[in-house]
């Protein structure tokens, strides 16, 4: 199989796994490093880097879950234990998990909305370097990407934002690939 063949392979069967289907082992830190690398190789308009990453891995991943839990139980007093438990948990599916932060922010030149789509497909990469080292990663952002308590807690300023927290992990099973849009459904030939 020549280099272009196996690229393309690997480009023709990136999927998502069920996040529950992710176990160790994880990325060592050389290949976190390599993952970040490719991830950081895009298209930015102006480079101006607009993105940043926050890497959660071991005990760092339930800190983060003890954050999320109590801005859940802030807002949810009577939860059960089980459901705030679930919370605690968030972080805690995937050996690895990386937030991909959007420092988009109004520039002189360039629109604060290709900042983000840089981001966008910074996060891409992100999928595909992962799947690239035998690994799976599954792109989530839940309700707590959205809340600005939880955003806080875990170190973004007011203006940032979360563009996924892409859990990354060995598979435990084959997953089953889902309908893909028909291409003729996707093409207008102008
Ligand atoms: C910005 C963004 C946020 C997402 N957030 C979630 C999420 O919170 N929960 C979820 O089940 N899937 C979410 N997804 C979808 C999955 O990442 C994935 O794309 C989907 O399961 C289809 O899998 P595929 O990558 O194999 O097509 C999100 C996708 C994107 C692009």
């Amino acid at each position: 199989m020549t280099l272009a063949d196996s690229a393309l392979e690997l480009l023709r069967t990136r999927k998502s796994p069920k996040v529950f289907d992710l176990t160790s082992p994880g990325p060592d830190e050389a290949e976190i490093d390599s993952m970040l690398a490719i991830a950081s190789r895009v298209p930015d308009h102006g480079k101006l880097a607009p993105w940043r990453f926050i890497v959660f891995q071991g005990e760092a991943r339930g800190r983060a879950g003890d954050a999320i839990a109590a801005v859940f139980l802030t807002d949810n007093p009577q939860a059960e234990p089980e459901r705030v438990a679930l919370e605690q948990g968030r972080l805690t599916r995937a050996p690895l998990v990386i937030a991909v932060v959007s420092k988009a922010a109004p520039h002189v030149k360039i629109p604060e909305w290709e900042q983000t789509l840089s981001g966008a497909a910074a996060c891409t990469l992100l999928l595909l370097a992962a799947h690239a080292q035998g690994y799976a990663a599954t792109w989530l952002t839940e309700w707590y990407a959205y809340d600005a308590r939880v955003r806080a807690a875990l170190g973004l300023s007011e203006s940032e934002r979360i563009i996924g927290f892409v859990h990354i992990g060995t598979l435990v099973r084959p997953q089953e690939d889902r309908p893909r849009p028909a291409l003729a459904d996707l093409i207008t030939r102008y």
